[in-house]
């Protein structure tokens, strides 16, 4: 038996270095017995350290197993090295395993990663910096987190890009991230540090109180959203039940300025919605077009604009398919005329792509009103399933040797499989019909990405729509 004892910084490359040596020694999951600096219970077993030097087997890897094991190492749950390992041990003969998403360790691993993942999320979005007295000419800024893991390593990097003209910490129980003349260190815990209230605790509650809907008032999902744990270290957060009290009196005042002109929007909506669905299987594509415009089948065009069909080369074997129309194509009718299409048409310029038809799995916006702007929603299956009706109609049309799914929701409307997208992305799945399906990003995933990362998506992403291409001439 061995014992791995994995330190509380650097934990994921003390993890990777002993794997790499235990499995190259083929040593099996039970054979390794993984702790936490500091967590104890060391005197139970005994065990040797594991072998410093490389044995004779070879060790198989991939990216996405090492990206997992990245994150779900920071997870608090004691077996998260146990669990990565025995992952990694099984990877070596069996590579398929961590793809399945029915399989209980990937499922586990993959829960752990979410939460990883949304903690991140946390981080960045309630971290509060405070101003320091500056020592130099660089302005410096101090916060206390308490986030649920041990993310401090992964999730600080970002600030490092986005504050990287000051000096900063980012102090949290599990460790301490220093941000100093534009190099990002680490450092163990220590107790919270004494932060000043600066001038930017009165621009934080500026800013909250400036967005505070009282009409949108729902308290278990701000509650959800913004956990009341992170409250205490967030200066905005005092203004709430005063805002809170006030906002029944706030809320009449709204509704005696409402506008009394309808938007813009209203009469295009108006119209649609008093002209019934035609009841015949459409013919032509014109004819199924016109017929979408009417579709009733899930309550999404009540909100939306209009529907958004397909556009494009009716005669082409390459078909592209996204996910929904965003802001932009529901104003304008047409599908990847936004962001998301620029991204897109890069990309397909880039790999030269020949002549294609691009749709949507869902052909109508779903988004959720915050004050002016409409924030993009994704499609629930149901409304994929529903939607899937006109899919089918376009694929029936167009008869495309090979279609190009970006993104998750395009991928489960044309495959049936609802898997995670990373895993599968690169790969080539048969859609429900048959064909060919090569399976990419999503463009505005590329969006969010930050510039390294959206790089290497942008990158696979060219890759893909080559390979879709080149599948096409190798077809004749
Ligand atoms: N995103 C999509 O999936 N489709 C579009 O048409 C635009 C953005």
């Amino acid at each position: 038996m061995y014992r791995v004892t994995l330190p509380a910084l650097g934990t994921f490359d003390a993890w990777r270095d002993a794997a790499r040596r235990l499995l190259s020694h083929g040593v099996p999951p039970d054979g390794v017995l993984w702790q936490r600096d500091g967590a104890g219970g060391g005197d139970l077993f005994a065990a040797d350290a594991p072998p410093d030097t490389v044995g004779p087997q070879k060790v198989a890897t991939t990216r996405t197993l090492l990206s997992t094991a990245q994150s779900v190492i920071c997870h608090r749950d004691g077996q998260a090295p146990a669990l990565l390992y025995q992952a990694l041990h099984r990877h070596q003969s069996d590579r398929r395993a961590m793809a399945n998403p029915a399989d209980p360790l990937t499922r586990k691993l993959m829960r752990l990663q979410k939460e990883i993942g949304r903690d991140i999320h946390k981080m960045h979005a309630f971290v509060r910096f405070r101003e320091l007295p500056a020592s130099g000419p660089r302005r410096r800024f101090g916060a206390w987190f308490e986030p649920d893991h041990a993310i401090v390593e992964i999730a600080t990097p970002f600030f490092a890009r986005r504050f990287a003209d000051m000096d900063w910490t980012i102090a949290t129980p599990q460790g301490v991230a220093r941000f100093q003349d534009s190099t990002l260190d680490f450092h163990p815990p220590g107790p919270p540090p004494d932060l000043p209230d600066d001038a930017s605790e009165g621009l934080w509650q500026t800013y909250f109180a400036h967005i505070f809907n009282p009409a949108r008032i729902h308290l278990k999902a701000m509650r959800s959203e913004m956990p009341l744990k992170y409250w205490k270290n967030m200066p905005e957060t005092r203004l709430i039940p005063d805002m809170l009290a006030a906002a029944e009196s706030r809320v009449a005042e709204m509704r005696a300025a409402m506008p009394s002109q309808p938007p813009a929007r209203s009469a295009r909506i108006l119209n649609r919605l008093a002209t019934p669905e035609p009841s015949q299987t459409p013919a032509t594509m014109g004819a199924a077009r016109a017929a979408a415009a009417q579709c009733r089948r899930c309550g999404l065009r009540e909100a939306a604009t209009q529907t958004v069909w397909g556009a494009g080369d009716a005669a082409a074997a390459l078909m592209i398919v996204g996910e929904q129309p965003g802001d932009a194509e529901d104003l304008a009718g047409r599908p990847f005329v936004g962001p998301a299409g620029q991204v897109l048409d890069a990309a397909m310029t880039e790999a030269a792509t020949g002549p294609c038809w691009r749709t949507n799995a869902v052909k109508h916006f779903k988004f959720k009103p915050r004050g002016k702007r409409r924030i993009h929603q994704p499609p629930t299956q149901g409304e994929i399933d529903h939607c899937r009706w006109w899919l089918d109609l376009e694929r029936d049309m167009i008869k495309p040797r090979v279609t190009v799914a970006l993104g998750a929701s395009a991928a489960y409307a044309l495959t049936g499989n609802a898997a995670p997208l990373a895993p599968r992305r690169g790969g080539i799945e048969p859609a429900r019909d048959g064909g060919p399906v090569v399976i990419t990003w999503h463009p505005s995933y590329v969006l969010r990405l930050d510039d390294a990362a959206a790089t290497t998506a942008r990158t696979q992403m060219v890759a893909d729509l080559r390979r879709a291409q080149a599948m096409l001439q190798a077809a004749g």
